[in-house]
């Protein structure tokens, strides 16, 4: 089976690096010269643990190519996958604009051609795209018969900073095929997993998609509005979510307070599921109060710096962590922007930290970042932490107390058990801790 992959970002790197590791014949396909020309060379575009390994490998294998000659390879592929960009617009619905123009590429490459060929929607669409989108451009702009293009919507799940893992051991797949022709070829890619694999509409595998990622941010800004409580009422969100999590219907995952959900898929996904329900005259207001309490979270942090230093007009502050989450250079939506704008607008003396992000945040921010930890730390007068890497986890107390200026610790991601800095001359504060 001659597999593409249209769009060569998080996920369909991921994607095409996994599927050739499963011994799949695959072209990582993208507009991007540079992105392409790294992948050749065997160097990951995206930081992702375990993934340079797997594009090595195949290369090596001879299973893994990469290319910018998009028309040419859909011609000659038996499956193609869509993982292109599905961002925002200004008024938070999702912008088609990718979806569209990959969609005119496959029909124009697919012209010509009387061999049967399968589309698949990896990207986050809005329920009825796959069907009403994507299909009605490849057959208006091909004018093939419907019966020689098998079309599916199949979502990924995966979690950056985990990627590769989750690739190759999802917890589900879904297959939301409209044909036999799709459901035949998503069988034979995915027989190797032994996962649940389940079979629904398009419409149902988009839906899945968006509720799942909704129900997590849900969950997250539910737990940091009772971690608001908690520290109002001086007791330890941690201890509450642990008697919390032992009821099975709740689970553990998810219960940890902080400064908010970010990334390229929580807030983008919740608000293009609300302006497609709004479009549509539907109520969302727990997508409403979901997306409001995350807007909030990251000035707890800067009001605790204030609480701590007084005014911050010159205080030298570092915020440890710039990438949305561990394990990922990816920044998009990271609340490191929240934390750090407001701490401009009073005047700040920001500096940036991060062991994979510096270089993207820097050039959006303009601030000065690095990913040496300890000129992050020399002289400044507090630290915040804003995403959990285990370089932080490991960082001893007299480490901080001998570089900064004053050893105070805001930790937006409860990066620290409670009482870690008991014994020494490290102040601690962090959301959902109490007094
Ligand atoms: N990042 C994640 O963790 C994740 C997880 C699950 C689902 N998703 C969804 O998957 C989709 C892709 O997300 P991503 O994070 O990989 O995006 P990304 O921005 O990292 O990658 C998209 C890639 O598509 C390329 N591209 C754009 N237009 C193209 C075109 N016409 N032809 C060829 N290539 C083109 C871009 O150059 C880019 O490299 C989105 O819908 C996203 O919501 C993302």
């Amino acid at each position: 089976m001659r597999i593409s992959v249209i769009g060569s970002g998080y996920v369909g790197i991921v994607t095409g690096a996994t599927l050739a590791e499963a011994g799949f014949k695959i072209t990582c396909l993208d507009i991007l010269e540079e992105k392409i020309s790294d992948i050749k060379r065997g160097i990951s575009p995206i930081y992702e643990p375990g993934l340079e390994r797997l594009i090595r490998n195949g290369l090596d294998s001879g299973n893994l190519n990469a290319s910018t000659e998009l028309e040419k390879h859909i011609a000659n592929s038996d499956v193609v996958f869509v993982c292109v960009g599905t961002p925002s617009n200004e008024d938070g619905s999702i912008d088609l604009q990718y979806i569209e123009s990959v969609s005119k590429t496959i029909g124009k490459s697919i012209k010509d051609s009387e061999e049967d060929i399968v589309v698949v929607v990896k990207s986050t669409v809005v329920p009825l795209t796959t069907e009403e989108t994507v299909q009605k451009i490849i057959l208006e702009e091909s004018g093939r018969k419907r019966e020689t293009v098998g079309i599916a919507m199949n979502p990924e799940f995966l979690r950056e900073g985990s990627a590769v893992d989750d690739a190759l051991n999802p917890d589900r797949i879904v297959l939301g095929c409209t044909d036999e022709k799709s459901k035949t070829a998503l069988m034979k890619i995915y027989e190797g997993h032994t996962c649940p694999i389940m079979h629904c509409d398009p419409r149902t595998a988009e839906m899945i998609k968006y509720s799942s990622n909704s129900f997590l941010a849900a969950k997250i800004s539910f737990v940091n509005e009772l971690a608001n409580m908690c520290d109002k009422w001086n007791m330890d969100f941690e201890r509450v979510a642990e008697g919390m999590g032992m009821d099975s219907r709740i689970s553990k995952q998810f219960l940890r307070a902080g400064v908010g959900f970010g990334g390229s898929c929580f807030p983008k996904d919740v608000k293009a599921l609300r302006r497609a329900a709004k479009n549509d005259g539907l109520s969302s207001e727990m997508l409403d109060a979901t997306l409001s309490v995350n807007e909030k979270q990251p000035e707890i942090v800067v009001n605790m710096a204030r609480e701590m230093l007084g005014e911050l007009k010159n205080k030298k502050i570092a915020v440890l962590g710039l990438a949305f989450k561990a394990d990922t250079d990816d920044i998009r939506e990271s609340r490191a922007f929240n934390i750090v704008e407001k701490l401009k607008n009073e005047n700040a003396e920001v500096i940036g930290h991060d062991p994979q992000a510096t270089e993207t945040f820097a050039k959006e921010t303009g601030i000065t970042c690095t990913d040496d930890l300890e000129e992050a730390l020399r002289g400044v007068d507090c630290v915040i932490i804003q995403t959990e890497w285990d370089e932080y986890k490991s960082i001893k107390p007299e480490f901080l107390c001998n570089l900064m200026k004053k050893p105070i610790v805001i930790d937006g991601r409860r990066t620290f058990d409670n009482g870690y800095f008991t014994d020494s001359d490290v102040e601690y504060v962090a959301i959902g801790l109490g007094n």
